[in-house]
């Protein structure tokens, strides 16, 4: 289905009934790679994903891509959903458009409650980039402009899957490379450069006033567990699961594990 949103057709999904669970995905993927989530979760919740402007069915305009562009999309999928006090759900860049999200429209009205029932933060970080993050940024769009997105697939498996999923599971490899190979070039460059430019979220995490789980692969190098530690140790009552056997894509090594983590979360926050 598709929502016109600031200007360009957002794609999304909508399945189930209940409290809804929003999922955003990572860089450079869809929002198909949530499949096994969906599948599972959308039996007892109302489960949205979207694909962020730039990705899957979503238009790529070539300007413009900010954390900020991202978030104000996000809101007005949720306006247009018509959803109120959704869990919200990012892997990655989907954690870092969370934050943005937060900052500008997750805070207490004062009168009203919490815009946000639950916040759901997989193999991210809250740091910004470092002066040499930026750089290999600015190369990586530099080598998708010269040889494209196949090329930016190359480049981005061996830090989004684990060495045994590289290894052994050719099938969910081709899946990837897949995702990646078909976003559009607009769509990965102007990530590179929303990335690049967001600012550090580590002071906003002591003012994240709603329940939150933190989740990482145990063997992610891209957002080593360190960086979830962190998350969690900054936001209060947050809860952190390591999930082992997986990298940086977490919910699709292990996708049971995962989906279990936000399930048992989902039940302490009713
Ligand atoms: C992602 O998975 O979204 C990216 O690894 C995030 C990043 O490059 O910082």
């Amino acid at each position: 289905m598709k929502a016109k949103i600031n200007g360009i057709d957002l794609a999304y999904s909508d399945q189930g009934q209940g409290q809804p669970l929003v999922f955003l995905h990572a860089f450079p993927l869809n929002r198909s790679m949530w499949e096994p989530q969906v599948r599972e979760l959308s039996k007892e919740f109302r489960v949205v994903t979207l694909d962020l402007r730039g990705h899957g069915e979503s238009d790529a305009p070539m300007w413009r891509y900010t954390l900020d562009q991202f978030a104000e999309d996000l809101q007005g999928l949720l306006g247009f959903l018509r959803i109120r006090q959704p869990v919200l759900a990012g892997l990655s860049m989907g954690g870092y458009v969370l934050f943005a999200y937060y900052r500008k429209f997750g805070t207490r009205s004062g009168k009203g409650a919490c815009p946000i029932k639950g916040l759901i933060l997989a193999d991210t970080r809250a740091q910004a980039d470092t002066v040499d993050g930026r750089a290999g940024r600015v190369a990586m769009a530099q080598t998708a402009y010269t040889q494209g997105a196949g090329a930016i697939a190359d480049l981005m498996l061996p830090k989004l899957l684990s060495p045994a999923s590289l290894q052994s599971r050719p099938d969910l490899v081709a899946r990837v490379r897949d995702m990646i190979a078909w976003t559009q070039l607009s769509g990965v460059v102007g990530d590179l450069m929303a990335m690049a430019e967001r600012p550090d979220s580590v002071p906003l995490l002591k003012q994240i006033a709603c329940p939150t789980l933190v989740i990482v692969g145990q063997d992610d190098q891209a957002t080593p567990p360190a960086e979830a530690q962190l998350i969690a140790e900054h936001i209060k009552g947050a809860r952190l699961e390591i999930i082992p056997g997986a990298g940086h894509l977490a919910n699709l090594e292990q996708p049971e594990a995962f989906t279990r983590a936000i399930r048992s979360f989902l039940e302490t926050i009713g």
